[in-house]
């Protein structure tokens, strides 16, 4: 099943210089978070290193059709799977409308439960907005490239089927050992990239260029995530949010996706105190402390998100509210993903920390969806949870008017 994200923005310079600076791809490392590493082969093939939901991913892309002022349009040949293209149009003789379409197919379960939280089309957002403030930024663009590809070609959109090519694994999920074991996601990733790496040796990769990460087909399952996959992914959906929060100048927008960060990170932080807490209690050299440093971190986020809530986006303060949250947050994240969760790891024993994930999946669907600052989460959890309580409900309550756990 192929993802499809589609995203504008307008931003405050001309047309050429918009266009211009977006064919200077190997500068894109410099304004989108995603993309690591961009080398242009040839005047039509890219080689692109970037993080997609935290997994590190490459793959060589043709330009299938560039117009300029108008268009580049590409396909990926080998490694992930993705095409699109991106619209150059002219607001007025000062102003560009950049519209980015691209489908791309999700790969393992790690990529899955990113784009089920649609990462990617957050990510491409931020991106958008990073380029916005890149171009607008300065005197004008870094360079430009007028030539042309395919100019009569007149393809629209290439979807996944134009990156064919890209297909080692036929479509199906398939993993490449060398890919995620790079990835950010951990030790699920690196268990995972060894059983690729078991199936994939004997197997010769035909498809794959140089260098290039293709998914064999192996028909390996991915191993479950656990715990600190779980837990890490959500953190980079909450930084996503707030990088999102921060660069939005649509006010309703920012209430919206501030409510969303809300409601998960209070089940993040449920869940967390639920079951990962009482592991490292019991598991970690200093775990009592670990924990009620951390308990008393996520109190800070909460009495931050209750004022959040309270906060119209127009108000002044809420911009300041939302960079404290980020501040917090990111220590607190930082904190986690450095110490405690790889000595988790280093003490608990793998199908433990796959049990813990299951757990905090379940605790992340029944828990409140509100800041309690001056409760324990987890009792908090045990009130709300009481029999005849709508679960369902609680899920839904993120798209409505939320209910007060
Ligand atoms: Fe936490
Ligand atoms: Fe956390």
């Amino acid at each position: 099943m192929s993802t499809k994200v589609q995203k504008s923005v307008e931003v405050d310079v001309p047309v050429r210089t918009a266009y211009n600076q977006w064919t200077q791809f190997e500068e894109f490392p410099q304004f989108m978070n995603g993309v690591q590493e961009v080398t242009q082969l040839d005047e039509t093939t890219l080689h692109w290193v970037a993080e997609i939901a935290g997994v590190r991913r490459e793959w060589d892309a043709a330009i299938l059709e560039q117009v300029p002022d108008t268009k580049v349009a590409w396909a990926a040949l080998a490694g992930a799977t993705n095409a699109g293209a991106v619209y150059f149009s002219p607001l007025d003789d000062g102003r560009t409308q950049v519209t980015l379409e691209l489908e791309y197919e999700p790969e393992g379960m790690v990529e899955k439960a990113g784009d089920a939280l649609g990462v990617v089309g957050r990510q491409a957002e931020a991106d958008l907005e990073r380029f916005k403030s890149f171009i607008e930024g300065r005197s004008g663009e870094t360079g430009g490239w007028r030539g042309g590809v395919n100019e009569d070609l007149d393809i629209g959109t290439p979807s996944v089927d134009a990156a064919d090519l890209s297909r080692g694994d036929d479509g199906k999920s398939g993993i490449s050992g060398k890919a995620v074991a790079a990835g950010a996601v951990g030790a699920a990733a690196l268990a995972a990239g060894a059983v690729a790496a078991k199936a994939m040796s004997g197997s010769a990769d035909t498809s794959a260029g140089e260098g290039v990460d293709v998914a064999p087909a192996t028909g390996v399952d991915l191993p479950p995530l656990d715990v600190v996959d779980v837990l890490t992914l959500d953190h980079q959906e909450a930084t996503e949010l707030l990088t999102q929060i921060l660069g939005t100048t649509d006010l309703g927008e920012a209430r919206e996706l501030t409510d969303v960060l809300i409601t998960e990170v209070v089940r993040h932080a449920v869940a967390e105190e639920m079951y990962v807490y009482p592991a490292m209690r019991k598991h970690l050299p200093d775990g009592e402390a670990a924990v009620e440093h951390d308990i008393a971190e996520h109190k800070e986020i909460e009495k931050t998100m209750k004022e959040l809530e309270a906060l119209n986006p127009e108000d002044p303060r809420f911009t300041e509210v939302v960079t404290h949250l980020d501040s917090v947050l990111a220590d607190h994240v930082a904190d986690e993903e450095s110490e405690q969760f790889p000595q988790l790891r280093a003490s608990v024993p793998r199908e433990e920390l796959v049990e813990i994930a299951g757990k905090v999946e379940t605790a992340k669907k029944l828990a409140p969806t509100r800041p309690h600052p001056s409760a324990p989460n987890s009792e908090l959890f045990h009130k709300a949870v009481g029999p005849g309580v709508g679960l369902v409900d609680r899920l839904r309550d993120r798209l409505s008017g939320r209910t007060v756990a």
